[in-house]
Formats: C-alpha cells, sequence, structure tokens
C-alpha cells in the first residue's frame, strides 16, 4: 500500500471554514451544476460499476449523481460543515474531511477522479494533481474543471454587484496577474494522466 502523507501543506484548514460557513446556502448554488457535471460524465465513459472519488466535494451534488447511477461514491473537502450536510444526502458514501494534497486513499483505488472547481484551492496545486493521478487507477480518467476566464465567466457579474458589501482586501493578498503566474509556472510538465478534453456548457444561456 502506498499512500502519500507528505505533501499536506494546511490548505484544508485555510479554506474549510470558509466554505463551510453557510452550507444549506452553498448547496443552492451547488446542485446547479448538474448538466455541468453531467456533460462531464458523459465525457468519461462513465458506467454504474465505476468507483469514483471528487476531490473538494462540497455538499456532495456530483457525488448523488453517480450514487444515484449506481456508483460507489467517495469524496473529500476540507470543510467539516459541507461533508456533515453531504452526510444527510448520501449516507452510504465514504466522505472524508481532509486535504487534496494528501489524499487518504491507497494507489489504484479509483475508477474515475474528480476535481470540480476545486484543484486550484491548493496551495501546491501540482502536489494535488499528482494525488488525484495516484489514487486513480492506470487509466482512469481524472476530470479537472474550473472556471472559465474572467471575461467569459457570469461568476464576475455576481461578483462586481457583492464588491461594494466585501470587506476591503488584505494588503498581503495576491494579485490576479501573479495567480495567473503561479498557475503558468504550475503547469505540469509531463501530465501521466490525460483528461478528457470537452467544450464546458454555459448552463446559464440556452
Ligand atoms: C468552489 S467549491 C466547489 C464544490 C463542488 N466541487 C462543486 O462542484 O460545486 C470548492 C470546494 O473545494 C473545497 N476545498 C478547498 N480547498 C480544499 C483543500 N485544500 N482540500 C480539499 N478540499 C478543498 C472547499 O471546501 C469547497 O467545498
Amino acid at each position: 500500500m502506498t499512500t502519500a502523507s507528505s505533501a499536506a501543506t494546511g490548505s484544508a484548514n485555510r479554506w474549510g471554514p470558509l466554505w463551510g460557513a453557510r452550507p444549506a446556502d452553498w448547496a443552492l448554488s451547488e446542485d446547479r451544476q448538474l448538466p455541468t457535471y453531467e456533460a462531464a460524465l458523459e465525457q468519461t465513459g462513465f458506467k454504474p460499476s465505476w468507483r469514483v472519488l471528487d476531490i473538494g466535494c462540497g455538499v456532495g451534488a456530483f457525488l448523488r449523481l453517480v450514487a444515484g447511477r449506481g456508483s460507489d461514491a467517495h469524496g473529500i473537502d476540507a470543510s467539516d460543515a459541507l461533508i456533515a450536510f453531504a452526510r444527510g444526502r448520501l449516507p452510504h458514501a465514504d466522505l472524508r474531511v481532509g486535504e487534496m494534497e494528501d489524499l487518504p486513499w491507497e494507489d489504484d483505488t479509483f475508477d474515475l477522479v474528480t476535481g470540480f472547481n476545486s484543484f486550484f484551492f491548493a496551495t501546491d496545486m501540482i502536489a494535488a494533481l499528482r494525488e488525484a493521478g495516484r489514487v486513480a487507477r492506470p487509466g482512469a480518467p481524472v476530470v479537472i474543471q474550473v472556471w472559465g476566464a474572467h471575461e467569459r465567466c457570469d461568476l464576475e457579474a455576481m461578483k462586481q454587484v457583492a464588491r461594494p458589501f466585501l470587506p476591503p482586501r488584505p494588503p498581503d493578498a495576491p494579485g490576479y496577474s501573479s495567480i495567473q503566474t503561479r498557475r503558468r509556472s504550475a503547469a505540469p510538465s509531463s501530465p501521466s494522466q490525460a483528461s478528457p478534453s470537452w467544450p464546458a456548457p454555459n448552463t446559464n444561456r440556452s
């Protein structure tokens, strides 16, 4: 058995309390992503017999979808409050509080590993992606879904509305350009797991 344990960064401690502040409110948003999840699943050649891991699973909306189709559902999230909420909806699933840079599963465990809008919260994104690849069985798809570019993302409109009500930006917060630089330098040089490439559906427009 191999489990990585040296890459923990504390990212879950940082993000968990923030994401878990209002689980029921967050569920309203996460549940609306069903069309995105379905489009992703379609690209994977999904089979109901699959053992599935969702990384940064939130309240378990994606896991509910695959469990409803017969899969053995596993999830991990930084927030104990979101995991508690998910357990209420998925009492038979394996749901754990933890950190994506340090997954508590053995090598080659899953037939499908997913991360919907979650991998970029890792302090060490390469470690998080390496862990996703490690627990996927050889040849298993690893789905990495991220929000679109600022100018193409409907989330921007919501942020514009919310911005006047937010506290001032901390002086040490990274700027957008430094995040972009970090992303560029974090690009894996030789991905061992190729995830399928697919155009994300825009669920707000027909
Ligand atoms: C934008 S939400 C996405 C939730 C869900 N995957 C979805 O499709 O809506 C990001 C999620 O990643 C989780 N998260 C953030 N940092 C994490 C970490 N280091 N390890 C595990 N989960 C993390 C958050 O708690 C949150 O539930």
